[in-house]
Protein backbone atom coordinates (compact mmCIF):
# COMPACT_ATOMS: atom_id res chain seq x y z
CA UNK A 1 0.00 0.00 0.00
CA UNK A 2 1.22 3.33 -0.82
CA UNK A 3 1.69 6.68 1.33
CA UNK A 4 -0.86 5.83 4.46
CA UNK A 5 -0.85 8.34 6.67
CA UNK A 6 0.21 6.26 9.59
CA UNK A 7 3.67 4.99 7.86
CA UNK A 8 6.11 4.38 10.06
CA UNK A 9 9.41 5.54 8.16
CA UNK A 10 11.63 2.73 8.01
CA UNK A 11 15.52 2.46 5.50
CA UNK A 12 15.14 -0.32 3.54
CA UNK A 13 18.35 -1.91 0.92
CA UNK A 14 17.19 -1.06 -2.72
CA UNK A 15 20.25 -2.61 -3.49
CA UNK A 16 22.50 -4.49 -0.90
CA UNK A 17 25.15 -2.37 0.91
CA UNK A 18 24.32 0.03 -1.64
CA UNK A 19 21.61 1.73 -1.85
CA UNK A 20 18.54 2.24 0.88
CA UNK A 21 15.29 3.78 0.83
CA UNK A 22 12.80 5.52 3.51
CA UNK A 23 9.15 6.46 2.54
CA UNK A 24 7.55 8.91 5.04
CA UNK A 25 4.12 10.13 5.38
CA UNK A 26 3.62 13.87 3.52
CA UNK A 27 0.65 15.80 2.66
CA UNK A 28 1.18 18.27 0.01
CA UNK A 29 -1.89 21.42 0.23
CA UNK A 30 -3.55 18.16 2.07
CA UNK A 31 -3.12 15.52 -0.45
CA UNK A 32 -1.49 12.75 1.14
CA UNK A 33 1.38 12.23 -1.06
CA UNK A 34 4.11 10.61 0.97
CA UNK A 35 7.80 10.93 0.09
CA UNK A 36 10.95 9.25 -0.18
CA UNK A 37 14.71 9.56 1.21
CA UNK A 38 17.54 7.84 -0.58
CA UNK A 39 20.72 6.88 0.75
CA UNK A 40 23.85 6.29 -1.29
CA UNK A 41 27.24 4.26 -0.61
CA UNK A 42 29.96 6.22 -2.11
CA UNK A 43 33.11 4.46 -3.20
CA UNK A 44 35.13 5.15 0.13
CA UNK A 45 32.25 3.83 1.90
CA UNK A 46 30.65 6.95 3.25
CA UNK A 47 27.40 7.88 2.63
CA UNK A 48 25.49 10.46 0.72
CA UNK A 49 21.77 11.60 2.04
CA UNK A 50 19.50 12.64 -0.35
CA UNK A 51 16.14 14.69 -0.07
CA UNK A 52 15.92 13.33 3.71
CA UNK A 53 12.50 12.87 5.55
CA UNK A 54 11.82 13.33 9.52
CA UNK A 55 14.33 11.66 11.17
CA UNK A 56 13.03 10.46 14.63
CA UNK A 57 11.95 6.61 13.65
CA UNK A 58 15.32 5.74 10.83
CA UNK A 59 18.14 7.47 13.04
CA UNK A 60 19.16 4.78 14.49
CA UNK A 61 19.02 2.67 11.26
CA UNK A 62 21.03 5.24 9.44
CA UNK A 63 23.48 5.91 11.89
CA UNK A 64 24.19 1.81 11.73
CA UNK A 65 25.30 2.53 7.56
CA UNK A 66 28.40 4.34 8.81
CA UNK A 67 29.57 8.25 8.28
CA UNK A 68 27.20 10.75 6.64
CA UNK A 69 29.33 12.70 4.54
CA UNK A 70 26.54 14.38 2.03
CA UNK A 71 23.20 15.59 1.88
CA UNK A 72 21.35 16.82 -0.99
CA UNK A 73 18.38 18.65 -1.91
CA UNK A 74 17.95 18.62 -5.24
CA UNK A 75 15.41 20.80 -6.00
CA UNK A 76 13.17 23.73 -4.49
CA UNK A 77 10.64 21.63 -2.70
CA UNK A 78 12.52 19.03 -1.28
CA UNK A 79 13.79 21.28 1.76
CA UNK A 80 11.13 20.51 4.49
CA UNK A 81 13.66 18.21 6.98
CA UNK A 82 17.00 19.91 5.64
CA UNK A 83 17.08 22.27 8.79
CA UNK A 84 16.86 19.25 10.93
CA UNK A 85 18.70 16.81 9.10
CA UNK A 86 21.85 19.40 9.61
CA UNK A 87 21.53 19.48 12.95
CA UNK A 88 21.84 15.42 13.22
CA UNK A 89 24.33 15.55 10.91
CA UNK A 90 26.49 19.01 12.00
CA UNK A 91 29.23 17.40 9.17
CA UNK A 92 27.32 16.57 6.66
CA UNK A 93 28.13 19.08 3.91
CA UNK A 94 25.10 20.71 1.64
CA UNK A 95 24.47 21.26 -1.62
CA UNK A 96 21.30 22.82 -2.82
CA UNK A 97 19.36 22.82 -6.11
CA UNK A 98 20.09 27.02 -7.16
CA UNK A 99 16.36 27.99 -6.49
CA UNK A 100 16.68 26.74 -3.06
CA UNK A 101 20.01 28.77 -2.45
CA UNK A 102 17.65 31.63 -2.87
CA UNK A 103 14.16 30.01 -0.88
CA UNK A 104 16.46 28.83 1.79
CA UNK A 105 19.53 30.52 2.80
CA UNK A 106 19.54 29.53 6.08
CA UNK A 107 20.69 26.60 5.40
CA UNK A 108 23.87 27.66 4.31
CA UNK A 109 24.47 25.68 1.65
CA UNK A 110 28.28 24.51 0.67
CA UNK A 111 27.34 24.63 -2.82
CA UNK A 112 24.89 24.50 -5.41
CA UNK A 113 24.13 21.60 -7.29
CA UNK A 114 24.46 21.71 -11.60
CA UNK A 115 25.84 19.43 -14.00
CA UNK A 116 28.63 18.10 -12.94
CA UNK A 117 29.64 16.79 -9.24
CA UNK A 118 31.28 19.24 -7.29
CA UNK A 119 35.41 19.10 -7.03
CA UNK A 120 36.44 16.26 -4.04
CA UNK A 121 32.75 15.24 -3.73
CA UNK A 122 30.93 12.07 -4.99
CA UNK A 123 32.39 12.13 -8.49
CA UNK A 124 33.73 8.54 -8.20
CA UNK A 125 30.38 7.05 -7.48
CA UNK A 126 27.26 9.61 -8.65
CA UNK A 127 26.80 11.42 -12.19
CA UNK A 128 24.23 14.12 -12.53
CA UNK A 129 22.52 16.34 -14.12
CA UNK A 130 20.49 19.20 -14.28
CA UNK A 131 16.69 20.18 -15.97
CA UNK A 132 16.99 23.39 -16.27
CA UNK A 133 13.61 23.89 -19.57
CA UNK A 134 10.97 24.72 -16.71
CA UNK A 135 9.99 27.75 -15.70
CA UNK A 136 9.44 25.99 -12.50
CA UNK A 137 11.25 23.20 -12.17
CA UNK A 138 15.41 22.95 -11.19
CA UNK A 139 15.83 19.62 -10.42
CA UNK A 140 18.89 17.64 -10.36
CA UNK A 141 18.70 13.86 -10.98
CA UNK A 142 21.94 11.38 -9.96
CA UNK A 143 23.18 8.52 -11.68
CA UNK A 144 24.46 5.86 -8.89
CA UNK A 145 26.67 4.09 -10.86
CA UNK A 146 27.90 1.00 -8.98
CA UNK A 147 24.11 0.14 -8.70
CA UNK A 148 22.84 1.36 -12.05
CA UNK A 149 20.35 3.67 -10.57
CA UNK A 150 18.62 6.69 -11.56
CA UNK A 151 17.40 9.16 -8.11
CA UNK A 152 14.94 11.15 -9.23
CA UNK A 153 12.81 13.52 -7.06
CA UNK A 154 9.70 14.91 -8.61
CA UNK A 155 10.38 14.80 -12.27
CA UNK A 156 8.58 11.27 -12.85
CA UNK A 157 6.28 10.56 -10.28
CA UNK A 158 3.50 7.87 -10.31
CA UNK A 159 -0.02 7.30 -8.83
CA UNK A 160 -0.87 3.74 -7.98
CA UNK A 161 -4.33 2.24 -7.08
CA UNK A 162 -3.60 1.40 -3.79
CA UNK A 163 -2.92 4.96 -2.91
CA UNK A 164 -5.06 7.13 -0.57
CA UNK A 165 -8.14 8.41 -2.63
CA UNK A 166 -7.27 12.23 -2.60
CA UNK A 167 -3.79 11.40 -4.06
CA UNK A 168 -5.60 9.13 -7.07
CA UNK A 169 -8.04 11.99 -7.70
CA UNK A 170 -4.94 14.56 -8.13
CA UNK A 171 -2.98 11.38 -9.96
CA UNK A 172 -5.61 11.60 -12.61
CA UNK A 173 -5.83 15.21 -13.20
CA UNK A 174 -2.26 15.27 -13.06
CA UNK A 175 -2.06 12.63 -16.04
CA UNK A 176 0.23 10.18 -13.55
CA UNK A 177 -2.23 7.75 -11.84
CA UNK A 178 -0.57 4.40 -12.99
CA UNK A 179 1.71 6.14 -15.71
CA UNK A 180 5.52 7.30 -14.26
CA UNK A 181 6.02 10.69 -15.69
CA UNK A 182 6.01 14.64 -15.00
CA UNK A 183 2.37 15.71 -13.15
CA UNK A 184 0.62 18.51 -16.12
CA UNK A 185 1.17 20.84 -14.31
CA UNK A 186 5.70 20.58 -14.42
CA UNK A 187 4.76 19.07 -17.63
CA UNK A 188 3.27 22.43 -19.64
CA UNK A 189 6.23 24.21 -17.41
CA UNK A 190 8.82 23.04 -19.89
CA UNK A 191 8.88 26.07 -22.05
CA UNK A 192 12.80 25.11 -23.15
CA UNK A 193 11.65 22.05 -25.26
CA UNK A 194 15.22 21.77 -26.87
CA UNK A 195 17.12 22.01 -23.30
CA UNK A 196 14.34 19.25 -21.84
CA UNK A 197 15.19 17.25 -25.01
CA UNK A 198 19.27 17.78 -24.50
CA UNK A 199 18.78 16.57 -20.42
CA UNK A 200 16.83 13.38 -21.61
CA UNK A 201 18.94 12.62 -24.09
CA UNK A 202 21.73 12.91 -21.45
CA UNK A 203 20.07 10.66 -18.83
CA UNK A 204 18.88 8.07 -21.59
CA UNK A 205 22.90 7.93 -22.48
CA UNK A 206 23.15 6.33 -18.66
CA UNK A 207 23.50 3.12 -18.06
CA UNK A 208 20.62 2.25 -15.25
CA UNK A 209 17.87 0.08 -15.03
CA UNK A 210 16.80 1.14 -11.85
CA UNK A 211 15.09 4.10 -10.81
CA UNK A 212 14.61 5.77 -7.19
CA UNK A 213 11.19 8.52 -7.16
CA UNK A 214 10.27 10.67 -4.55
CA UNK A 215 6.31 9.72 -5.21
CA UNK A 216 5.85 6.40 -6.34
CA UNK A 217 6.52 2.67 -6.49
CA UNK A 218 10.04 1.80 -6.99
CA UNK A 219 11.68 0.68 -9.87
CA UNK A 220 13.48 -2.74 -9.98
CA UNK A 221 13.81 -2.75 -13.89
CA UNK A 222 13.45 -1.64 -17.16
CA UNK A 223 14.23 1.77 -15.71
CA UNK A 224 15.80 3.10 -19.04
CA UNK A 225 12.13 2.81 -20.65
CA UNK A 226 9.94 3.97 -18.15
CA UNK A 227 12.04 7.13 -18.34
CA UNK A 228 11.79 7.37 -21.80
CA UNK A 229 8.32 6.89 -22.28
CA UNK A 230 7.91 9.08 -19.61
CA UNK A 231 9.33 11.92 -21.59
CA UNK A 232 8.77 10.82 -25.20
CA UNK A 233 6.94 13.80 -25.92
CA UNK A 234 9.82 16.02 -25.88
CA UNK A 235 11.93 13.58 -27.84
FE1 LIG B 1 7.98 15.92 -4.29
Amino acid sequence: MYTPDDLVPALTAFVDDQLWTARAPLRFYGVPMGCRMTVCRLADGRLLVHSPIKLDAIKPQLDALGEIAFAVAPNFIHHLYMGPFLEAYPNARLFVSPKLVAKRPDLRAEGVLGDAPPPGTWGETLDQAIVRSGTVMDEVVFLHRPSRTLILCDLCECVHADAPLGWRIMGRLAGIYEHYGPPLDMRLSFRDRAALRQFVTRVLSWDFDRVVLSHGNLVHAAGKDIFRKAYAFCL
